[in-house]
């Protein structure tokens, strides 16, 4: 890596890095590439991911040609969520990597040409962290205790549920060893949930997002975003609570709080990204938080969670684009995340939608079909208008990992589902670099296992062994990607559906180019006068196989004069 700032970069006159300022727009339309940092690669050989792992493999991801990468958190954490549980917002866990190395980090990545974007946890943060250690010794009616939920009760405060199941409140034990105030965790009781209404709160986290912002990163993803916000009245959850009337969701004074971090993003050169993690059912409520002054764009989790049939993919695609259209936000399309089953595993399943309720053990997939399917996801999502978040590994075609022996089980959502929820170690398991080594050279060779076992088999999904085969996963990955960037209707045209019958998805970006995705059972006939110009499957006699995508461009003079969806007639 060269120590030379390249001219992607720029030092503003306080010293402080910064991402370029060429592209102010460079948030509506990039690739992002989610690394798990965890799982991504191991530079020191402890069975963790880290930092200097990262750093190795950034030609990698150049050469993938992601336009930003999205890490998970890196803060000090004692990892009782993966690191959702941070101790200290301003170092870095010395398992991953120290403060300099993660600046360095930043800096080669944007002489790649490549943005990052950290995670920010503003809901809760860890049980070890000075403000909850500090309220714990201060005890009941301290002002310590005001940034955090503290009730004095006999009885639990409420009965939510958390999101990881279970309750949502400990109970603290006095120095006497007399029972104590209950305070509130949403996610495990290793998470204790600050408390918004305190200013405090309000301040450190304006002060860790500037922190970070001055260390040069483009972005930050803030997790459970629809949740920071609690009822004071803490009443229970109502049946079918109205808009903004969940206790602890989506809650109307978070655009307050939206308001003001896009306020301190706006302050800094280049373009720094919110992302929000919200999980909301309501598009309308969900739409909100896009509005100009807030967050820059938010993961469409409705897309991701859509069974792979014609009508529901087309009327997801639909919703989203109608949503977004009146607040002048662009979409977001994500296949999958460190929190949910891997597309190749979930696409071969019979039923091929996304819940956390459904997670179980043992549910059969289909490898082959749920391969093709997520070859045709791949390209169909490339194609559509918007921001496009890659999940590491997906690139590689990695199933979900299911049979993880359970005492190897690390996350929390199984031990707190009672064992029955198998959790999400299995899309969070190291990736495979090389065909060979003891870790597929995630670590070196001979190294400290890693933390979550590999599967036996995965030679030939490892980078290596798929750099060299062109039809792999990972070549059309990258040509996807490529084309994306280079081609001025993928890049910025508009979006039109084609109407092709039955079965078939297809839309036509900008003046010429086109995606055709096979939800049928057969192979069908490819529209006359276009070129091919990517599928996801060879054509057979020129047709398009089942679960399959085909990227077309239009090239004839008979094509140019006759309009897109009459070319399927002309058969
Ligand atoms: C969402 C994150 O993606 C997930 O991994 C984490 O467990 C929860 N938020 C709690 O922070």
């Amino acid at each position: 890596m060269t120590d030379a700032l390249s001219p992607q970069t720029q030092t503003t006159p306080g010293g402080v890095l910064s991402p370029p300022d060429d592209d102010p727009t460079w948030w509506r339309r990039a690739v992002i590439y989610q690394v798990y940092l965890r799982s991504f690669a191991d530079g020191d050989g402890d069975g963790t991911g880290d930092i200097a792992g990262l750093r190795q493999r950034l030609g990698y991801l150049a050469e993938l040609g992601v336009d930003a990468i999205w890490i998970t958190p890196w803060y000090m954490s004692p990892l009782a969520d993966g690191g959702y549980d941070v101790s200290d917002y301003r170092a870095i866990n010395p398992e991953f990597g120290t403060i300099d190395e993660a600046q360095e980090l930043i800096r080669e990545a944007l002489g790649l040409g490549i943005r990052t974007i950290i995670d920010i946890v503003p809901n809760h943060l860890s049980d070890a962290h000075p403000w909850f250690q500090a309220a714990l010794a201060a005890g009941p009616g301290s002002p310590e205790r005001e940034r955090f939920w503290f009730i004095e009760s006999d009885e639990i405060p409420t009965h939510w549920t958390s999101p990881f199941g279970g309750r949502t409140w400990t109970r603290t034990t006095n120095p006497d060893g007399t029972p104590g105030e209950w305070y509130l965790h949403l996610f495990t009781p290793e998470q204790p949930d600050v408390n918004w209404g305190h200013p405090d709160v309000r301040a450190e986290y304006e002060s860790v997002l500037r922190f970070w912002f001055d260390r040069g990163v483009a972005g930050v993803r803030i997790d459970s975003a629809a949740l920071l916000v609690k009822d004071p009245q803490l009443p229970e959850v109502a049946e079918n609570p109205g808009p903004g009337q969940h206790p602890w969701q989506d809650r109307d004074e978070l655009h307050d709080i939206y308001t003001s971090w896009r306020a301190i993003a706006n302050t800094y050169p280049g373009a720094r990204a919110l992302v929000g993690e919200l999980w909301l059912p309501d598009v309308s409520r969900f739409i909100r938080y896009l509005r100009p002054n807030e967050l820059h764009t938010a993961f469409n989790f409705d897309f991701m969670a859509c069974p792979w049939t014609e009508p529901e993919i087309r009327e997801s695609i639909t919703m989203t684009l109608a949503a977004h259209e009146p607040v002048g936000a662009p979409a977001t399309w994500v296949l999958s995340n460190h929190d949910v089953t891997r597309p190749v595993t979930r696409l071969g399943r019979v039923d091929t939608s996304f819940a956390f309720e459904k997670k179980q053990f043992n549910v059969p997939t289909d490898a082959q079909k749920g391969q093709r399917r997520a070859r045709a996801a791949a390209l169909l999502t490339a194609a559509l208008p918007g921001s496009l978040y890659i999940y590491q590994g997906d690139e590689l075609g990695l199933p979900e990992v299911e049979n993880i022996p359970r005492n190897k089980l690390n996350d929390p959502m199984h031990y707190q589902s009672g064992g029955t929820d198998p959790g999400r170690d299995g899309c969070r398991v190291p990736l495979p670099w090389e065909p060979d080594g003891s870790s597929y050279g995630f670590g070196p060779d001979g190294a400290t296992e890693p933390w979550l076992p590999q599967p036996h088999g995965w030679s030939s999904l490892s980078v290596a062994s798929q750099k060299r085969e062109p039809h792999s996963m990972l070549s059309l990955y990258k040509r996807a990607i490529r084309l994306r960037a280079e081609d001025p209707s993928l890049r910025d045209g508009d979006f039109g559906w084609l109407e092709l019958g039955e079965g078939l998805l297809g839309f036509v970006r900008g003046t010429d180019f086109i995606c055709i995705t096979n939800f049928t059972a057969q192979h069908v006939p490819l529209p006359a006068g276009n070129a091919v110009v990517l599928t996801s499957e060879e054509l057979v006699d020129g047709e398009l196989a089942p679960d399959a995508t085909a990227w077309l461009r239009r090239t004839t003079a008979a094509a140019a004069t006759t309009p897109i969806d009459r070319m399927w007639e002309r058969q």
